[in-house]
């Protein structure tokens, strides 16, 4: 088989080369903890790596914790503000229904600790409707978790407009900011979140990794307790190559007009040729993805024959069976089950060119016809 295309870098985004060069000489490093001149070295490098997160994130050096990855992150925030709120003084939490499920699991934690939660509808764009998030916002809630773009669909969020009403009345402000993370900058301002979670291998960087935006005098309590690391918010030995690589991968591109032009072609072409985009026009949407259904082709069934011609894409959640179910972001936005099991997410970013796109989309719908039995003998290109 020629060439294969890798278009799941919202799943995983290969590791730069620099990444890995920068990495290397710390695979062994002191224990940041300790007091020797190995230690010493390798808490110069957190610190170094802090200094340059918390440069790219727009926010002071203390305000940026490291964690082992997103969920991680989304975990220690939502639940370590539930823990702070001791006399559960605000008793209820709002969680828009399209978030990751790192966010959405959060809710049988929370309602163990007490807490009632509201999961927020979105609209057909899978974006939360702000007047019905308005009504929501009132002074008994305790923090809100709404996503910058979605993972699945790419569309973002003016999550600034919620925080501003959400502040009015006290509440926190929790933003899964894992998508746009390097491709949208300066998130602490443009977000006006309290919390906010990024991983490092959506950018280039390793997986394993992750940071917690945690504005100043926010209360939270440690969600991973342990050695008093990372201001007693996150308990264990850091892992000093892996936040490393975060690090060096913070000012490397992800996607740059190349990336855009790609990411048009490829859904112009999958349009073209018998697919419905997800989205309706004009919604806000990353560069880097493209979301669409075959009406009639199961996204399991096509996810399988595309890797064996060479295409490497994603639906909605694999399930620990192995087994794709329906969206839960296509459900949530009003598509039916049939339709939420016709998902597909292609996502690009860098190194991915035009080129690639065209012949992407070439197979993507030779496979879809496949599947319903109208394949041409060839594909005008
Ligand atoms: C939007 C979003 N949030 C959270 C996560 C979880 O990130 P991690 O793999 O670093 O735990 C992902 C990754 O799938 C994601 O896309």
């Amino acid at each position: 088989m020629s060439k294969r295309i890798y278009l799941d870098y919202a799943a995983t985004s290969p590791l730069r080369a620099e990444v890995r060069k920068a990495m290397l000489p710390w695979l062994e490093s002191g224990n940041p903890s300790s007091l020797h001149v190995d230690g010493r070295r390798a808490k110069g490098a957190i610190d170094q790596a802090r200094e340059r997160l918390s440069a790219a994130l727009g926010c002071e050096f203390g305000e940026c914790l490291f964690t082992s990855g997103a969920t991680e992150s989304a975990n220690a925030a939502i639940v370590g503000a539930a823990l702070a709120n001791e006399d559960l003084s605000r008793r209820r939490v709002l969680i828009s229904a399209a978030e990751h499920h790192c966010v959405l699991h959060t809710q049988s934690i929370l309602e163990r600790l007490g807490y009632q939660v509201k999961l927020l509808p979105v609209g057909g764009d899978t974006r939360p409707d702000f007047e019905k998030v308005a009504a929501e916002l009132t002074a008994d809630v305790l923090l809100i978790a709404v996503m910058h773009a979605n993972n699945e669909t790419g569309a973002i969020t003016d999550v600034a407009a919620i925080a501003d009403k959400a502040h009015e009345v006290g509440v926190l402000v929790f933003s899964d900011a894992v998508q746009t993370f390097t491709k949208i900058p300066n998130l602490v301002k443009n977000l006006k979140a309290d919390l906010i979670a990024l991983s490092a291998h959506k950018i280039g960087g390793p997986q394993g990794a992750g940071a917690l935006y945690v504005k100043a005098g926010t209360k939270l309590k440690p969600f991973v307790g342990g050695g008093g690391q990372e201001r007693e918010l996150r308990g264990g030995t850091e892992n000093v190559a892996a936040i490393v690589g975060f690090a060096a991968a913070v000012n490397l591109p992800m996607s740059d007009v190349m990336t855009k032009t790609a990411r048009d072609n490829l859904q112009k072409r999958l349009v073209a040729g018998g697919a419905v985009a997800t989205l309706p026009p004009g919604t806000p949407t990353l560069n880097t993805h493209c979301h669409v259904r075959f009406p009639g082709v199961d996204s399991e069934s096509m996810l399988i024959r595309l890797d064996r011609a060479g295409v490497s894409a994603s639906a909605g959640a694999a399930c620990s069976s192995g087994s794709l179910e329906a969206s839960h972001v296509l459900l949530a936005a009003g598509f039916s089950e049939s339709e939420a099991k016709e998902g597909l997410r292609f996502t690009l970013g860098h190194g991915i060119g035009p080129s690639d796109a065209i012949l992407a989309a070439d197979r993507i719908i030779q496979t879809a016809q496949a599947i319903l039995g109208t394949e041409k003998p060839r594909f005008a290109r």
